[in-house]
């Protein structure tokens, strides 16, 4: 899809960025901002991530990120920029067909891809009306699914043959390399030829965040000995396993909903519990779950509820998700079904309304889980046993990050325990000081730096730009809320300018290129321009100097106009220092030569240089001044 751009802007000035930064975060008021919990380090304690709703934009001062709500929607969904335009086009109920390709052929290798999954999906799922894909059809019926929850899922079936998939997509025009690539058909080694992967499998395609095929995982409906009941999908450029749960892109609405989050085992799990209208279930697939995936609901809900199987494999299972869910400073509750259920068989036989009223009965804080499977499995047998596992209890404590939430849980234990709350705490101080050095690094950005911290992705040495270029960067940008008259300046003052830092530099080249290109009947948007701006570090500098607070409270608008005029002063003073920098850079240089010079007559010759150059900064300094006497008259 190719989208114009001045489509791509009605769509971004259609979107508030506060509605669609909320759904991720809570926004608390903050001067002329707002501000979060930075959603892209949820463990962070205090607030780093500041909206703009008159700028549009947003900065994340923990991790250096900013920009426009674009690439918010890009870097909460994982998506490429044309993608997140739709992404937020439908939000705000923007129709883009008319900008559909009709073509077969795809905008760019990305899109390729995703559509060779889709295709692939569909491959799977009509099959299911076939004859030979009647098996597969029959086992989802037989197991309970109705045909619109496989409708809903894209389920579908890869028949028992050797290379079905491949003869289609040959027909089909299809890469076979590509297919090959996504773990779909591999290649005999004997005979050089390709074969289906998945074959005699019910398939359950696995979706990216927004909706995307991008992986499958097929089910034996046999009992084949030989071969395992599932298969997954490989690793691939689509598919990145431990940032993926599985039915995450149908449960988001939902979770944010409900407040919670289920975690299951299995695809079935998840597929049953949305049919009984239990939406916010979701499953890490093909992995043990991982700090991703959590960070993925944690930036929907606190509140986790495992529902694992019961069985050892699943214990430990949850035990481990335990502790990642506590470190990312989410609350995880654990639901045991009655013997030999799992969350699929149990909710196809009570029911949706049943299932629920057993798990708001049954469920129970994760330290009683603990403290249940510690007791069933000897924990506290011995003396030995029971200093072992009340020292794993306080370790698996010691994850929480919110310090209260730490205390009340510790008291409890005590209680429960019965040991005293001293020897407890003593405990607790011990593991979290072993671990200081590795807590201490969130806790250190506590508020807005003066002078905007380096986005944490650049090296350590990445300087930035000097206080002066610094206000004149601020100031032309703010300007352009206002007008392009101090562009305009820049402009036609561009020679007399010479930056010591690349990205002054560059942005103001950048804005003026994008100012000359642009249709001078429509607004000229810093906000939109940022879209275009390819330089990710530039883009997060940018973003951090027009949110910057310490700037602004200086700044604060007795009217547009006197704030105009205030962007306008600090403007053409930083320029006027910038301009004048040259001079004075010049005038130390043969100051110290002076100095180092014992040659009488070639100190004559340094001196009347420097009188040259007094003249000559006194000379730019009145042109200067002259030249802005014209555009102080504008405002
Ligand atoms: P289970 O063995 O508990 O299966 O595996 P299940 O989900 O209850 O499946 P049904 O009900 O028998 O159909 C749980 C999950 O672990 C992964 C799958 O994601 C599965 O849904 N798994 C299991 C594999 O990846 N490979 C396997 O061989 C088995
Ligand atoms: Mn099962």
């Amino acid at each position: 899809m190719r989208l114009p751009e001045e489509k791509i802007d009605e769509i971004r000035r259609t979107a508030d960025i506060v509605d669609i930064v909320s759904d991720y975060v809570r926004l608390l008021p903050s001067g002329r901002n707002y501000k979060a919990i930075s959603p892209f380090n949820p463990s962070e304690k205090t607030p780093s991530f500041y909206v703009s709703p008159e700028k549009q934009i947003y900065k994340c001062f923990s991790t250096g990120k900013g920009g426009n709500v674009f690439t918010f929607v890009q870097e909460m969904e994982k998506l490429p920029f044309i993608d997140a335009v739709k992404w937020v086009a439908k939000k705000v109920g923007i129709d883009l067909s008319q900008y559909e390709r009709k073509s077969a052929k795809p905008d760019d290798k990305q899109s390729e891809e995703y559509e060779l999954m889709a295709w692939a999906a569909k491959f799977f799922h009509t099959n299911l009306n076939t004859k030979e894909g009647k098996a597969g059809l029959d086992y989802f019926l037989n197991r309970g699914v109705l045909k619109e929850t496989i409708s809903k899922f894209g389920l579908g079936f890869a028949p028992d043959a050797w290379n079905r998939l491949c003869e289609e997509a040959q027909k089909d025009g299809k890469s076979l390399n590509l297919l090959e690539e996504f773990g779909l058909i591999a290649k005999s080694e004997k005979s050089e030829k390709h074969y289906d992967v998945f074959r005699n499998r019910v398939m359950f395609p696995i979706f990216s965040p927004a909706g995307k095929v991008i992986a499958f995982g097929g089910r034996l409906i046999g009992d084949e000995k030989n071969s395992p009941k599932y298969i997954n999908s490989p690793e691939t450029k689509l598919y990145h396993k431990s940032e993926v749960l599985y039915a995450f892109n149908f449960a988001r609405d939902e979770i944010r909903k409900k407040d919670e989050a289920i975690l299951v085992e299995g695809y079935m799990d998840v597929i049953s519990l949305h049919q009984a209208g239990i939406k916010t279930a979701v499953a890490s697939s093909g992995t043990s779950l991982t700090p991703e995936q959590v960070r993925l609901i944690g930036r929907l809900t606190k509140n986790v509820l495992f529902i694992y199987d019961g069985d050892k494999a699943g214990i430990k299972a949850m035990m481990r998700g335990i502790d990642l869910i506590l470190e990312q400073g989410l609350s995880p509750k654990v639901l045991f079904l009655p013997d030999n259920e799992d969350p699929d068989s149990y909710v196809q036989k009570v029911g949706g309304d049943e299932f629920l009223k057993y798990a708001n009965a049954h469920k129970t804080s994760f330290l009683d889980f603990k403290i249940d499977v510690l007791k069933s499995s000897d924990g506290f047998a011995s003396e030995e046993q029971t200093q072992a596992s009340i020292r794993d209890l306080v370790s698996t404590i010691a994850k929480i990050q919110d310090e209260l939430a730490r205390e009340v849980y510790l008291k409890s234990l005590a209680q429960k325990l019965d040991v005293a709350f001293l020897t407890l705490q003593n405990e607790l101080e011990k593991v979290l000081g072993r671990e200081t050095p590795k807590r201490a690094t969130p806790a250190k950005i506590l508020s807005i730096p003066k002078e905007q911290a380096p986005p944490a992705h650049t090296s350590e040495k990445q300087s930035l730009p000097s206080v002066a270029e610094r206000t004149f960067l601020k100031a032309l940008l703010e300007s352009l809320y206002h007008g392009s008259e101090v562009l305009e300046f820049v402009k036609e003052n561009l020679s007399l300018l010479t930056f010591k830092h690349e990205w002054t530099e560059k942005i103001a080249r950048f804005l003026l290129e994008r100012y000359e290109a642009h249709d001078k009947q429509t607004a000229f948007e810093v906000t939109n321009e940022l879209n275009y701006l390819n330089d990710e570090d530039v883009r997060n500098y940018i973003s951090g100097l027009l949110i910057d607070e310490a700037i602004s409270e200086r700044w604060q608008p007795e009217s547009p106009s006197i704030y105009a005029r205030r962007c306008l002063m600090a403007f053409l003073d930083a320029t006027k220092k910038i301009i004048l920098q040259n001079y004075d850079d010049a005038l130390l240089e043969n100051i110290k030569a002076i100095q180092r010079e014992s040659d009488a007559e070639k100190i004559g010759t340094l001196i009347t240089e420097r009188n040259r150059l007094v003249k000559a900064k006194r000379d730019a300094e009145a042109e200067f001044d002259q030249t802005i006497k014209s555009l102080i008259g504008l405002y």
